[in-house]
């Protein structure tokens, strides 16, 4: 029969370097050398200024529609790819102005084609901005903190190269691991108990450095720097009501009715205008390091399950936890979110097959949703590695074997908890830096006294809502620019705001087209809540995601765990025994 270990390929083939992990093997490019992308690399020259000037826009809506086919190789795809990342999202919200609700087709079109080449959404993620976003100082130095470079920031401040440099640094500590765990899938296999401890060793090894590295981000990322200033840029499109993007953003003069599965356009023909314009909006949700695929990896390898926020013990969600992005994520396409109506979406049709089939362990909404935005190599790693992973049954049965234990299984046991202890040590840290760098900030407004200068939300009219103007603003075009509006400076990280629409928005249009839609109804102007990247609903999903790293761990001389895989425990059968099966 054969083995489980049998259905992974090669790391290679899941684009995954044996030495760095999910980093590319080679630094990512510094730029695209065919002069045919220059107006995008002169413009990345630019951007930080052109940010600043408030006149990136203005030189964007200037470029030409490049044709994504004109690169040649992945690392000219990724680095196409960052830079588009870079200047939609420096586009969409812009420096202290007010978001744009659509992308132009000169970035909507070549972003969508080389994303959906790479297999990720078209919205920054953690492998643009870190994975494929950094370059070594010294060419043959190492690749930690004492020797790397971003090659790009939205803000251009130091804080904001060390946030994705202290990840690079991560992923480079934790890659060694990823090799040991095929390596133990197969020392499994074989009931090699003594390598199986010098992998289970060596992983743990590599968890150490990654937590070394994590706790250095404290050093010169300050957390007011990264709230206020360099967060906002990570923002996408899910879940952005309060910041002007009720229905997520328009991607335009790309086409959402091609179908996948078909490789078909539907018929448009039967749509309203209103519902063709509905179509081309998408919702995706931000960047975010839990786009990790070391980290899922680390998780599917031990077994550490996750359960949707709140149902850790009890299974039944409250509706607010129903309602809680951690449990329920909406779907990246608006029009099937508002209609129910199915049409392509385009990498969710590709893989529906695969996510229900292999997708199932990891029962938590919003790290299951994370890997969406991986690249599609990584993310199809993570799926066999689901399938092939054997780890914990295997110390599940030892676990059962408890009064027969050897000491060298006994010592084995101890090296699975040992990475386990590892792990929770990471996510307890990384607890502690999102209660300093996000919660503590939320908390305390804009306007503290070290230098901020983003207007005070708390004086903003909020009650604006989305069907009526202010009376302010209505017959004043100048009034638009009055700080008694929202926060502009920083809709994305408002705590409770209400976008007013200017009347030739989009937006306005279709609440004008479609008044049943009740586009009023994404915005609950009474609202305090801190919205889902940064707030009340943060903490208890990640100390959840922690406990349940620690609930991992084996403990013996403890009730034998009901969730043993395919054999009652009680019947004890040797794990040679249970493989062959
Ligand atoms: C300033 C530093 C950081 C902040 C403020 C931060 C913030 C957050 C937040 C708010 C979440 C919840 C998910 C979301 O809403 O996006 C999250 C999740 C997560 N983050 Fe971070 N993060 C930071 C650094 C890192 C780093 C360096 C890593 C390492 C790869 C990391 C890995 C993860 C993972 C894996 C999750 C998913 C939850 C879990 O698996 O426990 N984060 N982070």
């Amino acid at each position: 029969m054969p083995g489980k270990v049998s259905m992974m390929r090669s790391l290679q083939d899941y684009d995954i370097s044996p030495e760095t992990g999910f980093l590319p093997p080679e630094p990512p490019l510094r730029r695209l050398l065919n002069p045919y992308f220059d107006p995008w690399e002169s413009t990345m020259d630019d951007f930080n200024g052109l940010l600043l000037a408030g006149r990136l826009r203005e030189r964007v809506r200037k470029l030409p529609i490049l044709n994504h086919k004109q690169l040649k190789s992945k690392p000219e795809y990724r680095r196409a790819f960052l830079v588009l990342c870079m200047l939609s999202h420096g586009y969409v919200w812009g420096k202290h102005e007010e978001v744009s609700e659509s992308l132009p087709p000169c970035l909507a079109i070549p972003w969508t084609h080389i994303a959906s080449h790479l297999g990720v959404c078209p919205v920054v993620c953690h492998a643009s901005v870190v994975l494929w976003n950094y370059k070594p100082l010294w060419e043959d130095g190492p690749l930690d903190l004492s020797n790397l470079a971003a090659l790009t920031t939205y803000s251009g401040s130091v804080d904001e190269a060390w946030f994705y440099l202290v990840t690079v640094a991560i992923e480079a500590a934790g890659a060694p691991a990823i090799a040991s765990i095929i390596k133990a899938l197969d020392h499994v296999q074989a009931n090699d108990e003594k390598a199986l401890i010098a992998d289970l060793t060596h992983i743990n090894s590599c968890l150490a450095d990654m937590n070394v590295a994590l706790a250095r981000m404290s050093e010169k990322c300050d957390p007011y720097v990264f709230y206020w200033k360099i967060r906002p840029y990570l923002a996408g499109w899910e879940n952005m009501a309060d910041a002007g993007l009720p229905l997520g953003l328009i991607y335009e003069g790309v086409d959402n009715l091609w179908d996948a599965e078909s490789d078909e356009y539907a018929d448009m023909s039967h749509l309203s205008e209103a519902e063709r314009m509905l179509q081309q909006y998408r919702k995706y949700a931000g960047g975010s390091a839990a786009q990790s695929s070391l980290i899922h990896a680390l998780d599917v390898a031990f077994g550490v399950e996750h359960h949707p926020t709140g149902e850790r013990k009890a299974r039944r969600p409250s509706n607010a936890q129903r309602l809680d992005r951690y449990n329920n994520m909406p779907p990246t396409n608006t029009a099937v979110e508002l209609t129910g109506k199915r049409h392509s979406d385009t990498l969710a049709t590709m893989e529906r097959t695969r996510s229900q089939e292999e997708m199932k362990p990891n029962r938590n909404n919003f790290i299951q949703t994370m890997r969406k935005y991986m690249p599609r190599e990584h993310r199809h790693f993570l799926a066999d590695l689901e399938k092939a992973a054997n780890l914990r049954p295997f110390m599940l049965n030892l676990q059962a074997m408890e009064e027969d234990l050897t000491e060298q299984q006994k010592s084995l046991l101890e090296a699975y908890n040992g990475c386990l202890d590892q792990l929770k040590a990471f996510r307890d840290k990384h607890v502690q830096i999102v209660s300093l760098y996000i919660v503590n900030q939320a908390r305390k407004g804009p306007n503290i006294p070290h230098g901020g200068f983003a207007i005070d939300h708390t004086k903003a009219t909020t009650n604006i809502k989305l069907t009526e103007k202010a009376p302010d603003t209505d017959s004043n075009s100048e009034a638009d620019d009055a700080p008694s509006k929202p926060n502009i400076l920083y809709p994305q990280t408002a705590l409770s705001t209400s976008p007013s629409l200017s009347k030739s928005s989009s937006l306005h249009k279709l609440n004008n087209l479609l008044p049943t839609l009740g586009l009023a109804k994404f915005v609950d102007p009474e609202s305090k809540v801190v919205r889902g990247t940064g707030g009340t609903n943060v903490m208890p999903f990640l100390k959840q995601s922690r406990d349940e790293t620690a609930d991992t761990k084996i403990a013996l001389s403890q009730p034998v765990d009901i969730q043993a895989p395919t054999q009652p425990v009680s019947q004890k059968i040797s794990w040679t025994d249970w493989l062959r099966k």
